[in-house]
Parts: C-alpha cells; structure tokens; sequence
C-alpha cells in the first residue's frame, strides 16, 4: 500500500465536448521562488497570482520559521517582509516540505551558507527522493550534511560558516540543483561560477535580476551555460505577478485535443521558452493549439492559448527537449496514446526520481488502459490507438504523485470505458481546483463513492 493516509479515489468517464474559458492556478515553480527571494530581500515583496496549494505553503511555512513575515492579503495575493541575504535565523523546529522537492532544495540551498543549522524533511515521497545530488555541491560552500542512509530525508544541514565560492559544473540537468547553487551563492564573498549543459528553466536567474542581484549568464563550449554570482550583495524588493503554470494547464490542454468536439481557452500561460517544450511537442503531432495576445510579464512571455480537439499522429521527441517538458511526459504519453502511429520518448532518466517513479508509474498506467507500449531505462514509446479509440476501464497507481493521477484522468475523458485513480488527494500539492476548473470545462470527474 502506499504511504497516503487517506486514499480519495477519482473516476474520469467519457465527456461530450470541452468549452470554455479558464486559468489554470499560479506557477508553481515561480510561486517558490518569489518566497524565498522575498524572504531574502529587505523590505517588502508583493506577489500576486501565487499559487496557493499545499507545496507552496510549506515553502511559505518554511521562510517564517528562517525569520521572514509572510503575510496572505487575499486570493493570490501576498507580501513578504525578508530578512535579506545571509539573515535567516535558526528555525526552532523541524522544516517539513511535505511534497515537494523544489520546496526543499531551493531553501536548503538558500541556508546552506549562512552558519545556522536546520532539519529538513517531507512525506514518504519526497523522503525517497536522492538529496545528494544537492548536497554534495553545496558541501564545496563548506556546508556540512548529515543524512539517512542513501543520502535521503529527514536531514540536518549545517549551514557554513565562511563559505567559500565555488566553480562546479552540474551533474544532473536540473534547475532544482542549479537554483539551490546559485542561491547559496548569494551569501558567499566573491564570485561563484556554475555550469549547466542542458538548458533548464531559468526562473531563478531571471527573478533574481529582476532583484538587482549581480548574476549573468554566458553561452561557454559545447552548448553549455555558465552562470555567475557575485554574492553579499543586497536584493531589491520588487513586485511579482504570478502567471498560470503550463505544467498545470497541460491537463486541459490535452483533454481538449483528445475530447472530440472540445474547443477551449487557457489564458495567461507562461510560455518562457524553457517551459513549452509540451506545446512544441503536441504541434508536432498536429495539435490546434494557437498562442493568442502574446504579451511580456516581467520579463517573461506569457500568452492566452486557444486549442482544439486535433487528430494527432505519434512523433519522435528528441532527448535534448526534456528539460524543457520535463513534468509533462505523463500527461504527453496520454496524448500519445490517443494518437495514430508512434511516439519514441527518450532521455527521461530524471523521471524515475520525481515524486514517484514517474516513467514506471506511466507504463503501469497504460498498461491496466489497454495501451501498448514498451518502457526501456530511459524511455518509453507509445503505440497510439488512433481510430480505434483506448479501451480504458483501469485502475491507476498514483504512487503519491499528482501528475499521475491528473494525467490519467485526462485519459478517462476521452477513452471507451472510465479510469479509476487511487488517490486524487496529491492533487492539491499543484492545482488545488483542478476539479471545480475541469468541471466547469464540461470533465466528467467525481470522486469514487464508497460501496
Ligand atoms: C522545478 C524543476 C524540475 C521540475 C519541478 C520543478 C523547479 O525539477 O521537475 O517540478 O521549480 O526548479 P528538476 O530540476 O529536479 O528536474
């Protein structure tokens, strides 16, 4: 059995067309971070359009028990009051980030270099999450790690006390290890270099220009990017408005595709171009999604999207795109799998450490669906059932994942029989109305009625 306490089974059946005009919540990934950097900014940050679902709030949590005021106003909208660079205090009690592995690196990342001593842990699933990837480099700041075996959760970090900078080249293509990194390096005198050969997402660089931080980016060998950092150097409290995830909005985005009839509206979806590599993907496969207003939202671009139910074809998706879609493959292998023809997806290696095993909780999914496919270490390829329709009629394994659970619910709307998932409860973590919004799209989703 898995770890949840208490299992909220959801069914998805067969739903006429999707129409409608909505906003999928706050981005996640930005939502972190306009935490953390307003808890380290003097003077007061105002966020709007943050994502209030359970993985944000223990970041919230988190930053007050380092000393920040964090305070909600409203809906969306909050203020933090930070203690800046360097001046967080020693949090009295155990740091719980439930869900969420951004949660927990980026702030022990942002402690690591600052000589105060914290414990991190979460739930079962982020406790079986490798946190090495992120410890050893922040020990090259002179922090000190003691952990469970295996380098897991719960952990204490003993922040340094004259840290030292750093030049490190990344061993995981991960914006998780990179921005820990870089906000350790914050507090650190001088300049510390880190390198990344895949281009993950760049919020945390880019907000922290947008914080008057010294940090640039230059294109080095081989493709790669080195990011500097001039540390002890104060940040500027600024305004954050908060638009919709792409990660979230992928689900009625592909319901849409797959739901015949369905026409519909997400608006203000962040499209940086290290986000979009699912909107490339589908278009790819001939998807009617089309980008309408397309406007600049500090610094980044953001878009209202307009899509279509589209008969699709499997493609082939080039490993090097994975970064940029990382969180998107399950809901892509649903698209996949209503397609005519072949999807190859590989270079997934990092699914298999996200909040479940995501590559097997996938093939596992398709599998009790009626779908053929073949799951290799990296990858997975999907035959779509195209005409034929997927038979659906299975119960999915969400292994405490919210990605799975929503992903596979897309697939209950469009396929021949209802799909049952274990447990819709995680789904809160990232997109805490994602019933009610699918429902006023016409989603034909409710929870399992205990017999
Ligand atoms: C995130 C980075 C990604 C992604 C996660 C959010 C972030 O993780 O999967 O949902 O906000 O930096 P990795 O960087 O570990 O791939």
């Amino acid at each position: 059995m898995a770890a949840s306490e208490h299992f909220s089974p959801l069914t998805a059946r067969k739903s006429g067309p999707l129409k409608g005009r909505v906003a999928a919540p706050g981005d996640k990934s930005v939502s972190h971070r306009a935490l953390i950097l307003g808890a380290l900014t003097v003077g007061e940050t105002a966020v709007s359009g943050l994502l209030e679902a359970e993985d944000v709030l223990n970041t919230a949590g988190a930053m007050r028990s380092l000393g920040a005021d964090v305070v909600r106003d409203g809906p969306g909208t909050w203020r933090i009051h930070g203690v800046g660079v360097g001046g967080f205090s020693e949090p009295s009690d155990v740091l719980d980030f439930g869900n969420s592995g951004t949660g927990v690196r980026l702030t022990m990342g942002a402690m690591a270099t600052t000589p105060i001593t914290a414990i991190f842990t979460g739930d079962a699933s982020l406790k079986r999450r490798p946190m090495r990837r992120v410890l050893d480099p922040l020990a090259l700041f002179g922090a000190v790690a003691e952990t469970r075996e295996g380098g897991l959760l719960p952990l204490t970090l003993f922040g340094a006390r004259q840290p030292l900078p750093i030049q490190h080249r990344l061993q995981v293509a991960s914006a998780q290890v990179k921005s820990a990194l870089i906000l350790a390096a914050l507090n650190v005198p001088g300049r510390s270099t880190i390198i990344e050969r895949a281009a993950t997402r760049d919020h945390t660089e880019r907000m922290l220009k947008a914080f008057g931080a010294q940090i640039s980016a230059e294109s080095i060998e081989d493709g790669a990017t080195a990011i500097s950092i001039t540390g002890e150097v104060e940040l500027v409290p600024t305004r954050i408005d908060v638009p919709s995830d792409p990660s979230s909005a992928a689900f009625p985005l592909v319901a849409a595709l797959i739901v015949p009839g369905s026409e519909i509206l997400l608006e203000n979806v962040m499209l940086n171009p290290r986000r979009i590599g699912l909107i490339e993907t589908l278009r790819e496969m001939g998807a009617d999604i089309q980008i309408r207003n397309r406007r600049d939202n500090g610094g980044d671009a953001v878009g209202d999207l307009a899509v279509r139910h589209s008969a699709l074809k499997g493609v082939d998706v080039p490993a090097m795109r994975a970064p940029t879609m990382i969180d998107e493959y399950p809901v892509l292998a649903v698209a996949a799998a209503f397609a005519e023809g072949r999807t190859t997806m590989r270079g997934l290696e990092e699914l298999r450490v996200k909040e479940s095993d995501r590559l097997a909780a996938v093939a596992a999914g398709l599998k009790a669906n009626g779908v053929r496919f073949s799951e290799t270490e990296d990858g997975l390829i999907v035959e779509g059932a195209g005409a034929e329709g997927v038979p659906g009629g299975g119960q999915v394994a969400t292994h405490m994942d919210h990605r799975i659970a929503m992903s596979f619910l897309m697939m209950g709307l469009a396929a021949r029989s209802a799909v049952i998932v274990d447990d819709g409860s995680m789904i809160a973590t990232s997109f805490p109305n994602f019933q009610t919004l699918m429902g006023a799209l016409g989603a034909n989703i409710e929870a399992v009625r205990a017999k």
